[in-house]
């Protein structure tokens, strides 16, 4: 457990940089497999001291941020960040102490969480790619993070160099890459993401989206829950209901002392099909009054700029939605003070942002939920990057087969000490729910996993059924350790 009084930059030195945001604009994961204990630790111990830590990559994103207030030049300032997690498979054949008192979700793998987390028909992991066809899990990630590809590039080949050296196998590559301007930091149906981050409290200072205690990321912190991560809890969960039939086992054990400042990691490949989405906007938007580009708001929450809903609820009729933002009339919105300052409580009945949107299923911030629940002890620290080529006017729906070409979507990454509390539970709780958080609700229509189709209820205009556009196609759970917590397994 950490005392209250520890020193954050102490704390940073020694937690992996990714968990604070490595905000880069290209990744690159290497899946790898581990040929015995031997070897493995001494690639742990010579890959170790090359890794980000946490205060060097806010040091520099804060660094970053000021220069470009400054001096407007985004490639002024440099780097590029490596670091690892290890999934179950990989610290059992590392020989991790004390594996056996690991969460239930950890051991199962997310394959093993398949039937929970709606990953069934065609998000099944029987059609996953490689390395995790049929649920299959590597050892390992190694996560690469750069501004400049041929920075990233010259360290990849020096990551596997070392791989090379101690006989570890690649056995897939993932690459991520932000989309290209004007689209810069938007997914693939068009809308900005990574506006609603909230902040790591002593550890990070965004200003995206509130704060949560360090013990909801990392192991050994105070968490939302009154309790300290990875220790047995001292408020024990709440008895089964029909809000929530699975509430987190409570952990029996303390987790090793190696855990430390280590944090879970969900890795999704989830594919989205573009025309699909636009095509079903437009076939279902005027059957409910609205037009293609306001369903799909609707459907996030937010217009692609990022300009919530909430506040930009209509559409000015002199502003053609398929041409304009309609936030353009009022930029000020998307100002860090405004873009989150919003919380449902003036819209109980979804009128400017559904109930089931994308948003207010994910993080529905001060509605009142069922059995005392409160968003905040979900919320989620989401560190991902699309995957892919842009998307082609023209290109039909995906069928069965996927071409390359057309194969794009989002890695989506989050970090948490509970993937339970948090990851799944938002995922199999809330967005797969058709009754969450009331009945009619309906599906989140952006992320829901759990068959082809789903309803979704636009208040005050009507219901409409969607098929399903993002479907998961790889991942995995891993552990992403401290740096001295890499160090004790590589003795
Ligand atoms: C391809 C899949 C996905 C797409 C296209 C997508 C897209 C978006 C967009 C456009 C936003 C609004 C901008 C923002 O606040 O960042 C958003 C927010 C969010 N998404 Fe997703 N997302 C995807 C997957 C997921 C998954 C799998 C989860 C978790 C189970 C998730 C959780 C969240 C959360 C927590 C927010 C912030 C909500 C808030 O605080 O207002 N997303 N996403």
């Amino acid at each position: 457990m950490t005392d209250a009084s520890f020193s954050p930059s102490e704390e940073l030195r020694d937690i992996q940089g990714g968990a604070i945001g490595f905000l880069k604009d290209h990744e690159r994961l290497l899946f790898i497999n581990f040929t015995d204990a031997a070897s493995a630790k001494a690639f742990l111990a010579e890959i170790e001291p090359t890794l980000a830590n946490g205060l060097e990559v806010r040091s520099f994103n804060e660094a970053f941020s000021e220069n470009r207030r400054h001096n407007g030049d985004p490639d002024a300032l440099q780097s590029t960040w490596v670091n690892i997690w290890l999934t179950r498979s990989g610290l059992t054949c590392v020989g991790a102490p004390g594996l056996e008192t690991f969460p239930e979700e950890f051991a199962s793998s997310m394959c093993g969480r398949a039937a929970l987390i709606g990953d069934v028909g065609a998000s099944d992991p029987s059609t996953w790619q490689a390395p995790f066809t049929g649920g299959a899990e590597p050892h390992a990630a190694i996560v690469l993070a750069g501004d400049n590809l041929a920075d990233l590039d010259a360290r990849r080949a020096k990551v596997e160099d070392v791989c090379a050296r101690h006989s570890v196998t690649i056995v897939g590559r993932q690459d991520g890459d932000a989309r290209p301007s004007p689209f810069r930091g938007h997914e693939h149906f068009g809308f900005k993401d990574g506006v609603s981050q909230p902040d790591i409290e002593k550890f990070t200072k965004r200003g995206k989206g509130g704060t949560i205690p360090p013990g909801d990321v990392f192991i050994g912190y105070p968490d939302s829950e009154g309790n300290i991560s990875g220790q047995p809890v001292t408020i024990p969960p709440p008895a089964p209901s029909a809000y929530n039939p699975t509430p987190v086992p409570p952990p029996a054990q303390p987790l090793p002392d190696w855990t430390r400042n280590g944090s879970f990691v969900v890795y999704r490949k989830l594919r989205q099909d573009v025309a699909g989405f636009n095509t079903s906007m437009a076939n279902a938007a005027p059957g409910i009054g609205l037009t293609p580009e306001q369903l799909a708001a609707k459907s996030v929450g937010r217009w692609p700029s990022g300009a919530p809903m909430e506040r930009v609820p209509g559409c000015p009729a002199h502003i053609d939605p398929a041409l304009t933002d309609p936030s353009a009339e009022t930029p000020a919105l998307l100002s860090a003070e405004k873009i989150n300052a919003f919380d449902f409580t003036d819209d109980p009945d979804g009128n400017n942002v559904p109930r089931g949107s994308h948003i207010r299923k994910t993080n529905p911030r001060k509605d009142v939920l069922a059995d005392g629940d409160t968003s905040d002890k979900h919320r989620m620290v989401r560190r991902g990057i699309t995957y892919g080529p842009e998307f082609a006017p023209g290109e039909l729906a995906y069928g069965q087969t996927v071409p390359d070409s057309q194969d794009r979507g989002l890695l989506f990454i989050n970090y948490q000490s509970s993937i339970a509390r948090t990851f799944e539970f938002v995922q199999s709780h809330w967005a797969n729910r058709e009754d969450f958080q009331m009945p009619g609700d309906g599906k989140d229509p952006i992320i829901s996993q759990d068959n082809a189709d789903g309803i979704f209820n636009v208040p005050a205009h009507g219901q409409v059924t969607f098929a399903r556009w993002v479907t998961t196609v790889g991942g995995g759970y891993f552990f992403s350790p401290s740096l001295s917590g890499l160090r004790t397994l590589a003795r």
